[in-house]
């Protein structure tokens, strides 16, 4: 399985430290955000890595990461020339990488305590469609929630940012895909904040009963303001206390 992680965006909530740098590059610990989604992919077995980010930050990324030469994984870039197009857009990019085969999406700016490698061993074994990955969280109407029909473990419908979240749990940015996410994408229009939407293609999934999902029991940070970018800083050096020879090991 092949992975993207991605590491676009305008940044805006976290204005200035992004006035002249990505997000993703800002510190989380001892090592760039963007480290945090590679490590992850990697120790779930996935080393085929494509990173989509902007133009501008391109050659910041390349002198950081090379082509994952130091971090033992294959980094592939590509530019998303639509800065602000949303999740959905940036993905569109993935498809001549990904050639036919499942994949796991990240968003950059999640940083979290599970293992990825249960839900990429659960979603080799799904045949087809794709599974996202959920946590239950305080600040819902920050993100997309799911109204769950957890009797049937199913998804009925997903809403971005609501005013009454209908379940207590949020969509991460771990997501599952199989090639019809690509189709799907084609299909939908941006959204109120002129954005393609991840929501509306994961939407289109529950319509076809093709979207599967699963839990985080470990903490998990979406490190897009000045507040959860210093959350997670604590919850990593955390870790460092009680695990700090995993935390600590320069080479990775
Ligand atoms: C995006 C998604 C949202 C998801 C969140 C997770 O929100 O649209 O559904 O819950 O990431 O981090 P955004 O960061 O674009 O506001």
């Amino acid at each position: 399985m092949k992975g993207v992680i991605l590491a676009g965006g305008t940044g805006s909530r976290l204005l200035p430290l992004t006035n002249f740098l990505n997000k993703h590059l800002l510190p989380v610990g001892p090592y760039p955000m963007i480290y945090w989604p590679i490590i992850k992919l990697k120790d779930a077995g996935i080393n085929e890595i494509l990173i989509i980010t902007n133009k501008n930050h391109l050659s910041s990324f390349i002198e950081l990461l090379g082509l994952g030469e130091e971090l033992d994984v294959n980094i592939q870039y590509k530019i998303q020339s639509n800065e602000g197009g949303g999740i959905a857009d940036a993905l569109k990019l993935a498809k001549s990488f990904i050639n036919d085969e499942k994949f796991v999406v990240l968003l950059g700016d999640n940083i979290f305590e599970d293992s990825l490698a249960p839900f990429v061993q659960s979603f080799h074994k799904q045949k087809m469609g794709a599974r996202v990955i959920l946590k239950e969280v305080k600040d819902l109407t920050r993100y997309g929630v799911p109204f769950i029909d957890k009797a049937n473990r199913k998804i009925k419908s997903i809403i971005e940012k609501p005013s009454n979240p209908p379940s207590p749990y949020c969509v991460t940015g771990i997501y599952m895909y199989d090639q019809k996410v690509f189709e799907y994408i084609d299909t939908i229009h941006p959204s109120n904040r002129n954005e393609l939407e991840i929501t509306d293609v994961n939407n289109l999934y529950i319509t076809d009963d093709q979207l599967q999902y699963d839990i985080l029991l470990g903490w998990w940070i979406d490190a897009g303001t000045h507040e959860s970018l210093y959350q997670a800083n604590q919850c990593v050096y955390k870790n460092t206390m009680r695990e700090d020879s995993k935390w600590n090991d320069t080479s990775l």
